[in-house]
Parts: structure tokens; C-alpha cells; sequence
């Protein structure tokens, strides 16, 4: 088998480097294991002005990550625009910060064309594609038209929202016409999967049976497959992370008070600001936790120059100084907040470090960091997750303390219970939590997806060629080489 996995972002596997999301952090080191070729965006854009991408190789362990210049000329209107601010929102239910163009539409497809034109050079008699999350919703059908008759799955990171949001994304029909070229869609949740299978229904009057949709593009098979991580590694960095710099100094400044921790991208399907209230709540409702428990909210810059994620890091900024501001005092500050990355394993020693972990999205496809958290504890005295129930984790980690990120007192209690759990309570639904990591491990997933995308019957696709692909890729300006967009 020769598999070739694609995702605009990839991981470089330089050792202590932050992940750049859970997409990324996931698929590392199964490349590495598996020996996959991993294609995605090398950061820099490109005047299309040669037919061939220009692609830099790099190895990854037994794999290889290929990345390609994207062409300039559609690179703002398929990252910033369709993607992150039309198809982001509504896979989040935020259809209130959808924000597109029909440029932003073109230059999405064009971008998809333009990949899949760059796949073909992989391309060997037993090549497996298996693309990766919103970036790339017709790259499928992309490849059909080129004429490619090998098995092609899809994975989506993020939720699938109900039929009344993702309505609201100008030509989300076309979209989800051009995702039956897939052989295999793969969803985080039962949830998602069967609001894409509403979708199906509502909007092309297609029936889903056993889990296979057939279309005039032939036979989709439509399964759930949650992501998972490695625990084992986990637990181990935590362990071994104590004697790292940051985690001895995190430790030696808390003087016996108890942390609770947050790690997030700075977005607003995080519920940040949510979370923050709820601290504020809390040392408000319950003044004996004022010096008694300080938060750590790692909050890493993400999509910047994207308005929406623009208002939000100055809404953070300012919310976490007023309440500093108002329950701090001389020698204590409550919420220490930090707009940097980590590697990980830095991070499972933060985790360690830590009596309650904060996962409180209003929406979110899985959540790495939860299970992390989890994993990174110790067995003997663990700490609570305090964990939204509109994550896809909290199917799986069904011990941690669930909670409605939308209910500002009920988090607020929530956390101050968390803070006094009594030990054996907190080992009881530690040990659950990570017999199901343990069970369901990022290999596994991996294993499950492709033994799946295999067993398909890939010869009863039919190939159909894409309405016309807009022309003009080769009319991009050019750029400074090297200029970076993200
Ligand atoms: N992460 C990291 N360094 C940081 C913050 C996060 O390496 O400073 C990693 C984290 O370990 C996790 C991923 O980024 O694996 C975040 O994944 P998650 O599914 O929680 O959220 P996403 O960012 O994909 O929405
Ligand atoms: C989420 C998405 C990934 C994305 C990651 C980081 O996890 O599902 O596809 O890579 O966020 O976002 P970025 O836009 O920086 O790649």
C-alpha cells in the first residue's frame, strides 16, 4: 500500500516545537510510523506562473512530508476566506461570523484544484488518498476529474453542525455534492455523522442505508472514527517533563495553592471568554479560593489576521486584566496568561502540574488537550478535567466533570468542586478515562480508517468530470519569495 495523506497544515517533527492544532499533533506520528507521504502547505504562496507546484520533501521518520507553495493569486481567498471564514464558522454553529465572497468560493476551488493537479506525481497503481478536514472538501472530486480511480477517503476534524447552519454557507450544496466523490467519510461523533446525513437528505434528496450513500457519483460509505492519542507517551513525557525548566519554575511559584489549567488556540469556538467569567464567578461566589487557586491559560495566537480572531484576542486581553485587576493582589495574580506556544513535552508537565484542567468549548470536533490532560496524570493523585459536553471528548471521557459552557454559575461551581474532589473519587474516574484512551489510541484510529478506506469497492466509482474549474490560477502576482500568510 502506498498512502498518501493531505492536510493544509502539516507538523515538521522538530522536536520541542508547539503544535500548530490537533490536526497536525494527530497525524505526526502516524506518518512516522506508517511510512505515509504527507502533502500539505508549505506556509509561502507562489505566482502560479509554472503548471508544475513546486514541492520541498522532507523525511519524517519512516514517512515523508511534501510541501507546496500555494498559488498566490488564491491563497487569502481559500485560507482566510472560504475556509476560515465561511466554512470554520458554520462547521462551529457560529453562522453570526460567516464573512465570504464568491471570490473566496473560486479561490477555494481553485486551491483544491490546484492540489490535486499536484497529488498526481504520487499517484502509483496502489496509492490510498486520504485527505484531511474543511480545507479540502472537493479535492476529492478534484482528483475524479483528473482521472484518478484509486480509493479516496475524508476525514473531518470539526463537527458537522445541523442543517440550519450549514445552510447558510453560499454554495454548501456544491460542496457536498462534490464530498460523494469520496469513498469514505470519516466524522468525529455519531452526532455530526448523522447531521451530514440530514443534509444528504434535505438538500440533494439522497438516502444514507447502512451506512452507504449512492450517488450519480457512485458509492460513499459514511462511518465514525474518534480520534485519539497516544497515552502512553503522554504519561511518560508528564513524568519525565518535571525536571524541565518551565515546569520546576510553574511549580516553586505556587506556594501550596492549587492550579487549574487551561490550553487552547485563540479562537473563539474555545469558549474562552466564557471560561474566564466562570473564574471571575468563582473567586466572586467563593472568596476563600481568592490565593487558594490561580489559573495558567495558555491561549496561542491562531488565524490572525482574521478579523473575527483579531476582536477576540483584544476582548481576552481585556477581560483578563479586569479580572486580574479586580481579585488580584501584590504577590498574587489570578490568572497568569500567555499568548505562546509549547512543545509537548513541556506541555504534559504543565498538565501534571495542574489539580483541574479547563476544556470548556462551545463547540469542538474532539479536543486533543482534553485526553491530554488525562493521560498526563499521574495515577496515584490525578487531577479533574472539568470538560464541555459540546465536545466531541465528551463521549469518551463521560467520568470528567461535564458542563454547559454556555452556563457561566454552573462552570463556576463546577470548578470549585473539581478543586475539592476527594482522592479516591478523583482516581475512580481517572482509571475510566484512561481505559478509553488506552483502548482507543491514535494507531488504532489510524489502523481503523485505512482497514476501512481498503475494504471499499472503489471500482464501482464512477468518474464524472467537475463542472468547469474557473480558470485563472496562473495569474497570481508575485510575491517577495518566502512572504508567509500563517
Ligand atoms: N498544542 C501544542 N502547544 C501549545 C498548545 C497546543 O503543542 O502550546 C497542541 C496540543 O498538545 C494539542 C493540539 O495542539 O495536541 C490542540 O489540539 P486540539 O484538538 O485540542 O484543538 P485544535 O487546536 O485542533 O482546535
Ligand atoms: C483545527 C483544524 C485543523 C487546523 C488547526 C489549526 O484543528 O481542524 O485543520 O490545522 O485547527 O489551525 P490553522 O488554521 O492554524 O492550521
Amino acid at each position: 500500500m502506498n498512502l498518501v495523506v493531505v492536510s493544509n497544515r502539516v507538523a515538521r517533527g522538530k522536536a520541542n516545537e508547539p503544535m500548530t492544532g490537533g490536526l497536525a499533533a494527530a497525524l505526526l506520528p502516524v506518518v512516522e510510523n506508517s511510512g505515509a507521504v504527507w502533502v500539505g502547505s508549505s506556509g509561502r504562496v507562489r505566482d502560479g506562473a509554472q503548471r508544475e507546484p513546486i514541492a520541498q520533501i522532507e523525511q519524517l521518520g519512516k514517512g515523508a512530508v511534501t510541501l507546496l507553495d500555494l498559488p498566490a493569486a488564491h491563497y487569502a481567498g481559500y485560507y482566510e476566506g472560504f475556509a476560515n471564514s465561511a466554512l470554520w464558522p458554520a462547521l462551529h454553529s457560529r453562522s453570526d461570523l460567516i464573512s465570504v465572497s464568491h471570490d473566496d468560493y473560486r479561490s477555494y476551488r481553485e486551491v483544491n484544484g490546484f492540489v490535486a493537479r499536484a497529488l498526481l506525481r504520487f499517484h502509483k497503481p496502489d496509492t490510498l488518498f486520504w485527505i484531511q478536514d474543511y480545507h479540502f472538501l472537493s479535492l476529492g472530486a478534484e482528483l475524479r476529474a483528473l482521472g484518478i480511480k484509486s480509493p479516496i477517503g475524508f476525514f473531518l476534524h470539526t463537527p458537522w453542525p445541523a442543517r440550519s447552519v450549514i445552510d447558510s454557507v453560499p454554495n454548501h450544496r456544491d460542496l457536498v455534492t462534490a464530498m460523494l466523490a469520496y469513498d469514505l467519510i470519516g466524522f468525529q461523533t455519531e452526532d455530526d455523522r448523522e447531521n451530514f446525513i440530514a443534509c444528504l437528505r434535505a438538500d440533494l434528496g439522497l438516502q444514507v442505508r447502512d451506512g452507504i450513500v449512492k450517488s450519480r457519483h457512485g458509492r460513499t460509505r459514511l462511518d465514525v472514527f474518534p480520534i485519539g492519542i497516544d497515552a502512553e507517551k503522554f504519561a511518560a513525557a508528564a513524568a519525565k517533563a518535571a525536571s524541565h525548566p518551565d515546569v520546576s519554575r510553574l511549580r516553586r511559584s505556587l506556594h501550596g495553592e492549587k492550579l487549574a489549567i487551561g490550553v487552547d488556540r485563540l479562537d473563539y469556538s474555545k469558549g474562552l471568554v466564557n471560561r474566564i467569567n466562570a473564574f471571575d464567578r468563582m473567586w466572586t461566589m467563593h472568596p476563600t479560593l481568592l490565593r487558594a487557586v490561580s489559573l495558567l491559560q495558555i491561549a496561542t495566537p491562531s488565524r490572525e489576521s482574521i478579523e473575527a480572531y483579531g476582536n477576540l484576542q483584544s476582548e481576552m486581553a481585556r477581560l483578563v486584566s479586569d479580572v486580574n485587576g479586580r481579585h488580584g493582589e501584590v504577590d498574587w495574580t489570578p490568572i497568569r496568561y500567555l499568548n505562546k506556544g509549547y512543545g509537548q513535552g513541556v506541555l504534559a508537565g504543565l498538565y501534571r502540574s495542574a489539580q483541574v484542567g479547563v476544556v470548556t468549548p462551545l463547540h469542538d470536533g474532539m479536543n486533543l488537550v482534553a485526553k491530554e490532560y488525562v493521560a498526563a496524570q499521574s495515577a496515584v493523585d490525578p487531577g479533574v478535567l472539568v470538560l464541555s459536553k459540546f465536545a466531541g471528548a465528551a463521549n469518551e471521557l463521560d467520568t470528567a466533570l461535564l458542563v454547559n459552557p454556555h452556563d457561566i454559575d454552573g462552570m463556576a461551581r463546577t470548578i470549585a468542586m473539581a478543586l475539592s474532589m476527594p482522592l479516591n473519587e478523583r482516581r475512580m474516574r481517572h482509571e475510566v478515562m484512561m481505559t478509553k484512551l488506552r483502548g482507543r489510541s491514535i494507531q488504532q484510529w489510524f489502523a481503523d480508517f485505512v482497514e476501512a478506506l481498503q475494504d471499499g469497492d472503489a471500482a464501482e466509482v464512477e468518474i464524472e468530470p467537475l463542472p468547469a474549474a474557473p480558470a485563472g490560477l496562473l495569474s497570481g502576482r508575485m510575491l517577495s519569495p518566502g512572504q508567509r500568510y500563517h
